[in-house]
């Protein structure tokens, strides 16, 4: 992802600090934790939700969500990442992505950004609706560009449908040179 991209993606966030911009790091990702919790048990349910470790340098997560009033029409995601020090620090940033709208022409830039670090990874790549389950993996020691400094960090995800919260996934990772 080069420099100017985040660049055009940070211009569309409304809150960050500005000092994040000089710490773009090339740095590998790693998955601690992830967890899976329903809001509305009416809407979906969480089929598997795991990170398991295969080997010392071997990752793997799954996510499988099935949903309960299929189709699903309309969808957002609030991403909303937090920096992990002595509890959380305040928000990095908040960014909701209307998942739907952006499946159709796919130009919002910083939709393209949660996006493109995603749609090797997911059966969420085709235009709404969703009538089957939604399944996301991620198998790969991850190296990726991301615009702040190394350490531990939390990225919440709310799953929106229809206005109302419906499910929350807490991924938890590191960030190192
Ligand atoms: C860890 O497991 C993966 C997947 O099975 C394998 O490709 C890789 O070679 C293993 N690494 C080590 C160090 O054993
Ligand atoms: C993120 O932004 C949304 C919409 O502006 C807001 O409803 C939500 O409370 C914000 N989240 C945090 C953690 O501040
Ligand atoms: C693409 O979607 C965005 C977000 O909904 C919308 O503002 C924009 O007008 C759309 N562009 C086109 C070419 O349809
Ligand atoms: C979407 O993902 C599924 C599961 O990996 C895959 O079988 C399918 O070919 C993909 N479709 C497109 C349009 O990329």
């Amino acid at each position: 992802m080069a420099r100017t991209n985040f660049l055009i993606l940070f211009g569309s966030f409304t809150l960050f600090y500005v000092y994040q911009l000089i710490f773009v790091v090339q740095g590998k990702l790693e998955f601690t934790n992830i967890k899976c919790e329903v809001i509305d048990k009416k809407f979906c349910v969480f089929q598997h939700c795991f990170l398991k470790s295969v080997n010392r340098t071997y990752k793997y997560f799954s996510v499988h969500v099935h949903f309960l009033q299929p189709p699903v029409h309309s969808g957002s995601v609030n991403f909303v990442l937090y920096k992990r020090s002595n509890g959380l620090r305040p928000f990095l940033f908040n960014y909701t992505m209307d998942v739907c709208k952006f499946l159709d022409n796919r130009t919002n830039p910083a939709s393209q950004y949660f996006y493109s670090l995603v749609k090797d990874y997911t059966n969420v790549n085709h235009t709404c609706p969703y009538d089957h389950d939604v399944v996301n993996w991620w198998n790969k020691k991850l190296t990726i560009s991301m615009p702040v400094p190394t350490g531990r960090y939390l990225l919440k995800t709310l799953w929106i449908s229809k206005g109302i919260l419906r499910a929350e996934v807490f991924n938890y990772f590191t960030l190192t040179d």
